[in-house]
């Protein structure tokens, strides 16, 4: 017994002492307090393409102590959930996609859930009217989250220990960081939010302003970060951290019950895989609508010449900007989570339905959205962050989570440091009745106990002579889909590098509202162009936050590795 004890504390310090050595390699590399921002980077061994500059670079230091693309993923998000607030967390949910160096497409679903007592009207009020102040701030918004289970359920294709990837999150967390400006900017602005749905005043409420270059403590997410470290999925779902929620949820009048927590699971899904050109896309199935928007927009110029009709040409603009439009009417009609009402995939992505769907497409004019009825389909049988990585032995991961809106329901869990999503409102709360980014939807999207709500999310990746070539996604709400679709089309068709692809402006049509919404930078004469077949305008400041890595091989080994992050926030690419 005495002999096992003492085998036990000597592999307890072995285990503890290559947990420092990593740690203090990783943050031998980093500073938390001195960083510059990387829009590009090149390295044959690993990339790492996020939203903050020390999120990608704890990636970074992961793969360069031997972890492969899963692990980078993993404590990449452990830091997001730290160093970018707003929209990484532990208290929302995500996507992933991933293609390993064994050739296995792969699709894990970490997608926040209904709480066990929410119901399809609980955002209306009695006379019908929609409550969306409720879906939208506060603790009523909030589904159950789903990130820890994800990165547990990622987990099982890393190679190093989970304590060794949560460990950067937890020091930057409790040592604190510098903050960027817009960081800063983004924090003041959401001071008064902060004040009125917190019941325990969070770390990020100060009395004076946030500026560039102050530092950013967070002990008691700090202490819930040890807590996952210490018990594993126990430490987020059951125990100290599910009585903080819990408690949080009765003091502010919210849903999320002990049993929901205990009871929520990740799902590993079949990806949608389909071919494009030449090429294998690879994305997240329902219930994201991301994977199947992208199949439908790109089916449906498939057989159209579009790089002869030139990259921003008001016919290219006007035939994307149509499959955007016949996507998304029937992402509203038929899409939601497949677990809880039939969604017709098999129909939806059909060759013969898309052709048919094009049918009434006129070159040279705008077709009014009270035209484009969601497609006929006959019953079947049957502020968000995103992240790329790339490992020298071929595995690629591209994973989205979210708050949903920046910093969600802008509620932090009292006495446990993260912030609370506020997923509920991605539900239809009513039939017809626009979500925060204006979409709508009914029946396949309205709220259900444990039903989880449709996504936007498009993490992706796509193949080329059957070897991973991008890794790409954004966030962006609704326009996520038709960000990853034109970056795409840029680098495909229009033979643009990713950088280019992923830099220049962007555009968007969902079908309701009828507009196209365009980035400050889109080109007025082609505006201009396109308002003369009938198209209305409305500005949108930026579109999306899209990351890149491409990839390059020689024969079965990695030959190069260029990691793109966009010019629109502080996004940051690292590689070596
Ligand atoms: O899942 C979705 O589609 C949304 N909750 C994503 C929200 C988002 O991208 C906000 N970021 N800009």
């Amino acid at each position: 017994m005495k002999k096992i004890s003492t085998r036990l504390h000597a592999a307890h310090l072995l285990m503890a002492l290559t947990l420092v050595l990593l740690c203090c390699m990783a943050s031998a590399q980093i500073n938390p307090y001195q960083y510059t921002i990387n829009k590009m980077a090149n390295g044959s061994k690993g990339a790492v393409s996020s939203a903050h500059p020390l999120a990608s670079q704890v990636g970074l230091e992961v793969l360069k102590n031997g972890g492969n693309a899963f692990d980078a993923a993993i404590a990449t998000q452990l830091a997001l959930a730290v160093v970018y607030p707003g929209a990484g967390n532990i208290g929302g949910g995500g996507f992933l996609v991933a293609y390993t160096n064994k050739g296995k497409a792969i699709s894990i679903d970490y997608r926040e859930k209904a709480p066990g007592s929410a119901s399809r009207d609980m955002y209306l009020d009695k006379d019908g009217n929609p409550l969306l102040n409720l879906s939208q701030n506060g603790h009523l918004a909030s589904g159950v989250p789903g990130t820890v289970a994800g990165l547990f359920a990622s987990h099982k294709y890393g190679k190093l220990g989970f304590a060794a990837l949560i460990q950067p999150a937890i020091e930057l967390a409790e040592k604190g960081f510098v903050i960027t400006a817009a960081e800063a900017r983004s924090l003041n602005g959401s001071k008064s939010a902060f004040e009125k749905y917190n019941t325990v005043r969070p770390a990020f409420v100060k009395e004076k302003a946030w500026k560039a270059g102050d530092t950013l403590v967070q002990k008691d997410l700090a202490a819930t970060l040890s807590r996952i470290r210490d018990n594993g999925m126990k430490g987020f779902y059951e125990g100290e951290t599910a009585r903080l929620i819990s408690a949080e949820m009765k003091r502010g009048g919210g849903k999320i019950s002990l049993e929901d927590l205990k009871n929520y699971t990740a799902a590993e899904r079949d990806p949608i895989i389909f071919d494009y050109k030449g090429h294998t896309v690879i994305g997240m199935p329902m219930p994201s609508s991301g994977g199947l928007l992208m199949q439908q927009m790109m089916k449906m110029i498939e057989d159209r010449d579009i790089a002869s009709m030139g990259f921003h040409s008001p016919a290219a603009v006007q035939l994307m900007i149509e499959v955007e439009r016949r996507a998304y009417a029937d992402r509203a009609e038929f899409m939601g989570d497949k677990d809880f009402v039939k969604v017709p995939i098999q129909t939806l992505s059909s060759d013969a339905y898309l052709k048919e769907r094009m049918k009434d497409f006129i070159p040279g004019k705008a077709t009014p959205s009270d035209m484009v009825k969601p497609g006929k389909v006959n019953p079947e049988s049957d502020e968000t962050t995103h992240l790329s990585v790339a490992d020298q032995y071929g595995n690629v991961v591209s994973v989205t989570t979210t708050l949903n809106g920046g910093y969600g329901s802008k509620t932090v869990v009292g006495g446990a440091g993260f912030l609370l999503n506020n997923e509920m409102d991605d539900f239809s709360v009513k039939p017809g009745v626009p979500n925060m980014f204006g979409a709508v939807g009914k029946e396949a999207n309205a709220i259900a106990p444990g039903k989880r709500m449709l996504s936007s999310m498009t993490p992706t990746v796509v193949l080329k002579d059957k070897k991973p070539w991008l890794v790409v996604g954004t966030p962006g709400g609704t326009t996520i889909p038709t960000s990853v679709f034109q970056t795409l089309v840029n680098i495909i068709d229009f033979k643009q590098s990713s950088l280019d692809a992923v830099n220049n402006p962007k555009f968007h049509h969902q079908w309701l509202p009828d507009q196209v919404m365009v980035e400050n930078d889109f080109p007025k004469s082609l505006q201009t162009s396109l308002e003369k077949m009938g198209y209305l305008f409305t500005n949108r400041g930026q579109i999306g936050r899209t990351e890149v890595i491409k990839l390059e091989w020689n024969g079965k080994k990695v030959k190069s590795i260029e990691a793109v992050a966009d010019k629109r926030g502080d996004d940051h690419a690292a590689a070596y």
